[in-house]
């Protein structure tokens, strides 16, 4: 008997270019999921960005080039159900459904809800007048709704969206719990999920932060953020020493140690242990550093840029696959929306029969 593949799902909101976060942490394992022959399902949340969005005039333009730059990246429409969230409006009908068995206290709780909470308050993000929402609130309920309704054993994404996967367990158990097992209860998220730092040292590299690396960086933008990147002129103490080639000492200041996480993930090893010995051995070495690395990023970027200028890879393509796609994931879709209606006991929808 053949065994049953496994499904992926995972999404990424339209906010603009992806950055090295977005790439290390979940599209390069989409397309190492994809490459295994999994059956994976890969959308543009565009329902989420509407929680933080303030731009509608590059909305649509901005998934569309999300699109072209996944395609880029090697996420291929023929392999994965590449779609786009709004297309697949019962997703919209889930999340009312499993709104009836989540807590609100719950969401109340949910980091990313308490983090938008404070930079609303103190007003430094730029949403500032956008105010608090019903959908900024429920955003984790819709985002198990995308896990759900394709029945997802796994979700590869970041470290960041951890909590927001276990939210989405726990919907699921409740759902069953109260109204017998209906919804497949996705895996978490692995242990050892990446949380990129950002080009500034904060904890996370994200758009938001304006500490991003982008995939479509040219050479002289690379190099221009690179070598702003702050590292002081006096060596950090060193205070620890370790064995583990791969392991960035705790006592780096942050900047610094984006830059040799950056260096590991895109580096020969030599090449990483080398600049290591330096740092260890306390020598001057930052401006090379710098410019070593800058040339793996725009190496690296190059030909992701190529693929995504690609003649072929247009607005008509990514339309195109976008249509055929969404008449792919829709019916699995809709058969768990109608399991969970029967489940709770309102029956078919009769338009849909
Ligand atoms: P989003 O758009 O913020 O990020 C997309 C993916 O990139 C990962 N990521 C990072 N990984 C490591 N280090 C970083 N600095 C970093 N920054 C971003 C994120 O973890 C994510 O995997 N809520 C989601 C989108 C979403 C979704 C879903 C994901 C909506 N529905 C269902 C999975 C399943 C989000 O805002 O990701």
């Amino acid at each position: 008997m053949s065994e049953k593949r496994e499904i992926i799902l995972s999404g990424i909101r339209p906010t603009g270019r992806l950055h090295y976060g977005n790439y290390f942490g979940a599209i390069k394992t989409f397309v190492d999921l994809q490459e295994q022959g999994k059956s994976c399902y890969y959308f543009i949340a565009d329902y989420h960005a509407l929680t933080t969005l303030t731009e509608r005039e590059d909305f649509f333009r901005q998934t569309l080039d999300m699109l072209r730059t996944y395609v880029a990246c090697g996420l291929d429409p023929a392999k994965s159900v590449i779609y786009r969230q709004s297309d697949l409006p019962c997703t919209a009908e889930l999340t009312l459904l499993l709104g009836m068995v989540t807590n609100i206290g719950h969401l109340e709780r949910g980091t990313t809800y308490k983090d938008k909470m404070s930079k609303l308050t103190d007003r430094r993000d730029g949403t500032e007048g956008n105010p608090l929402s019903y959908g900024l609130l429920g955003y984790p309920v819709l985002m198990a709704a995308d896990i759900l309704i394709v029945k997802a054993d796994i979700v590869p994404v970041g470290d960041d969206q951890r909590q927001h996967v276990e939210m989405a367990m726990d919907i699921a158990q409740k759902f069953n719990h109260r109204f017998g097992e209906t919804l497949k209860v996705p895996a978490p998220v692995a242990r050892n999920a990446l949380r990129l730092p950002g080009l500034d040292g904060a904890a996370k590299m994200g758009k938001s932060e304006h500490n991003t690396l982008d995939l479509l960086d040219d050479p002289k933008t690379v190099l221009k953020k690179i070598k702003g990147v702050q590292t002081s002129t006096d060596p950090a103490p060193l205070s620890v020493e370790s064995n583990e080639p791969d392991m960035v000492i705790p006592e780096m200041a942050p900047s610094l140690g984006t830059l040799y996480r950056l260096l590991h993930l895109l580096a020969p090893e030599d090449v990483y242990l080398d600049f290591m010995g330096k740092y260890r051995r306390q020598e001057k070495f930052y401006g090379l550093l710098k410019t070593t690395l800058a040339e793996y990023v725009s190496k690296f970027n190059e030909p992701i840029i190529e693929r995504y200028n690609d003649p072929a890879n247009n607005d008509e393509f990514v339309m195109d696959f976008l249509r055929e796609n969404a008449r792919k994931v829709t019916p699995v879709a809709l058969e768990t929306v109608e399991a969970c209606r029967q489940a709770m006991g309102i029956g078919h929808s009769l338009h849909r029969a």
